[in-house]
């Protein structure tokens, strides 16, 4: 029972039949909802597919040996131009560092690329490259480009919020990232220690937003929830955690990580 249903309301109100649906409308309501339906299936489980399809890549990728002087030479000719001889990136370009990242990520990133699961313009062409769509070809490129020294020299913030920043990441970030921001290569987390201040920044921001569409559900969920200032704060911190030597390779007597490549230190 309504408390007042006279109150408010004009006598034609009160009296007039209330409007039915006729069956034609339900019959059209009933239709445009199942089409709806349908199209949201075939939109969900074609980007499901996709995923599948590049994870499916991916481990057939990894499951190959490795051959980091093909990869090197590869490198030098596809990549260099851009993210240097040396791996390190271009901080005023907003190139990122990817020396020493984990090999399941770089790999899994050239895949993404390749089919369209992350953009970036700059790389298509690179990536398009006869020379660099085989298999084998990002195996290796991925495993010289893990083995290469990370930068221990990135550009930083002013270094005003550092505290605050690490006190975020291990709140909200180092579960998947690591304690050291090291990275995990079981599920493909990046390394994102020793990276460029504005390109942690440009890449949180774009996950935030959804524009970095094969980013774990949790992760962008995170970030959204993140204001500028927290996201500068974690940057900073994470730009200044750098290490000497990649996470994952134990030196071996020579004080290489690695026999089949020289380590060029940085200057
Ligand atoms: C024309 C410039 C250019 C070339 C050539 C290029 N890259 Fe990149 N690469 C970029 C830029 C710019 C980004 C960052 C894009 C963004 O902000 O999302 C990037 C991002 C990446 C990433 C993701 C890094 C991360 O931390 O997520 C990887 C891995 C990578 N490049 C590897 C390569 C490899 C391997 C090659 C050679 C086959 C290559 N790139 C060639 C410009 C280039
Ligand atoms: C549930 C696990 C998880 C959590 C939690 C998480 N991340 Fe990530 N993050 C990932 C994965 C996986 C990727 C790589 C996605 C891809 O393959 O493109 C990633 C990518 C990133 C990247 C892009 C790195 C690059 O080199 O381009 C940044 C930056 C980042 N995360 C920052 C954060 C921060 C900051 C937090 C905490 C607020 C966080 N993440 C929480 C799993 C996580």
């Amino acid at each position: 029972m309504e408390k007042y249903p006279h109150v408010g309301r004009a006598d034609h109100e009160r009296t007039a039949p209330a409007a039915r649906p006729s069956w034609q409308h339900v019959v059209w309501l009933l239709a445009s909802a199942l089409l709806l339906l349908a199209i949201l299936a075939l939109w969900t489980q074609s980007a499901a597919a996709q995923t599948a399809r590049g994870e499916d890549t991916l481990r057939r990728v990894l499951a190959l040996p490795a051959n980091e002087v093909q990869g090197g030479a590869l490198y030098a000719l596809r990549c260099a131009s851009c993210h240097g001889s040396l791996g390190t990136g271009d901080a005023d370009r907003v190139v990122p560092s990817i020396a020493g990242q984990l090999q399941g990520y770089v790999a899994k990133q050239m895949i993404d690329v390749a089919e369209g699961d992350r953009t970036i313009p700059e790389m298509h062409r690179a990536l398009a490259r006869a020379d660099l769509i085989s298999p084998q070809a990002i195996r290796d490129v991925a495993a010289f480009v893990s083995a290469l020294a990370p930068l221990r020299t990135p550009a930083q913030g002013d270094g005003k919020a550092v505290v605050v920043g690490e006190q975020i990441f291990l709140a909200h970030c180092s579960h998947c990232h690591g304690k050291d921001a090291q990275g995990m290569e079981a599920g493909w987390v990046p390394a994102l220690r020793g990276q460029h201040y504005a390109y942690l920044i440009k890449q949180m921001r774009q996950a935030a937003a959804g524009h970095r569409y094969s980013m774990d559900f949790e992760a962008s969920e995170r970030l959204e929830a993140l204001m500028l200032p927290d996201l500068m704060a974690i940057a900073d911190f994470l730009s200044r955690k750098t290490a000497t030597v990649s996470a994952k390779v134990p030196l071996k007597p020579n004080g290489l990580s690695n026999d089949s490549i020289v380590h060029k230190d940085l200057p």
